[in-house]
């Protein structure tokens, strides 16, 4: 579906294997949107361009997202190096968050998530492997030190990010400010919520109650994440359909912070079908 008259902002053309690449108007939306048919096609695809930016340039630095949406790319990037056509050896990867309260070997930890997924299972040296600590005591300091290491890291050259369905990007949760650097982010009802649930289904002894569910997190902040020189923004599903048309077309507004990536150069937007349903 087209957007509104009003906020046509982009020519869609279709490609030969069925996906819609929208080129973005440069004045206007700098976006590029990639559709892709299934969730499975933009995990291909979303590793395929880490490992061809990986290829050209060893020594790389990621910022890296967590949650359901890039757990097959992270998949495909493990059988990537599997087969020899990944090398991790010179990157550097920065998470974009972790949860305040919960130490690195907790199970719900964005830590053990990236060993899971990721790390345990690449050549990528653990000192190149970045997270903040979610279990700092000083969880202020621990924002200015997370900063500090991505500035001295020289900032991204490639961010891939998700989007939550409020349009949160890291834990940059909707409101009416947003912070540039590393900060301590409230987290949303809805964020925890969502997450509370996802948990409960899989284990249902690890919060016995929403209120015992982290209420803050680390994340970079929307400056941080702009710095970056190149961003992916991945994402699936209907759920995700509403957050995508409003990052894309919509005002930029602190209300959905992925609409600030309209402000970015070099964004690439990758998303499935039901996502881009609404664009
Ligand atoms: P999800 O989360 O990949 O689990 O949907 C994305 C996000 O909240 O940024």
């Amino acid at each position: 579906m087209l957007p509104p008259p009003g906020r046509l902002v982009h020519e869609v053309a279709i490609v030969a294997d069925g996906s819609g690449i929208m080129g973005a108007d440069k004045k206007e939306r700098p976006m590029e949107v990639q559709v892709v048919p299934s969730f499975a096609e933009m995990s291909r695809r979303g590793a395929a361009m880490i490992g061809a930016a990986i290829a050209e340039r060893p020594d790389l630095v990621l910022a890296l997202p967590t949650g359901a949406t890039p757990i097959a790319l992270y998949r495909e990037l493990v059988a990537a190096y599997a087969q020899g056509q990944a090398n991790f050896s010179r990157t550097q990867t920065f998470n974009l968050d972790e949860y305040c309260g919960l130490g690195p070997d907790h199970p719900a930890s964005y830590h053990t998530y990236m060993r899971e997924n990721l790390w345990d299972h690449v050549n990528l040296p653990p000192e190149q492997a970045h997270i903040p600590n979610g279990a700092a005591a000083d969880p202020e300091r621990e924002c200015e030190r997370y900063e500090q290491a991505v500035a001295a890291a020289g900032y991204p050259d490639l961010a891939v990010l998700g989007i939550g369905h409020n349009g949160h990007v890291g834990f940059n949760e909707p409101g009416a400010a947003l912070r540039s650097t590393v900060h301590v982010a409230d987290l949303s009802a809805e964020t925890r919520s969502l997450a509370f649930h996802a948990w409960r289904d899989l284990s249902p002894c690890l919060f016995p109650q929403l209120a015992a569910f982290p209420t803050h997190a680390i994340t970079m902040g929307m400056g941080t994440i702009l710095k970056s020189r190149r961003i992916l923004l991945l994402a699936s599903g209907a759920g995700k359909a509403q957050a995508v048309c409003r990052a894309v077309n919509g005002d930029v507004t602190t209300r959905l912070p992925a609409s600030f990536l309209q402000l970015h150069p070099r964004v690439t937007l990758l998303v499935d079908t039901a996502a881009a349903a609404l664009l």
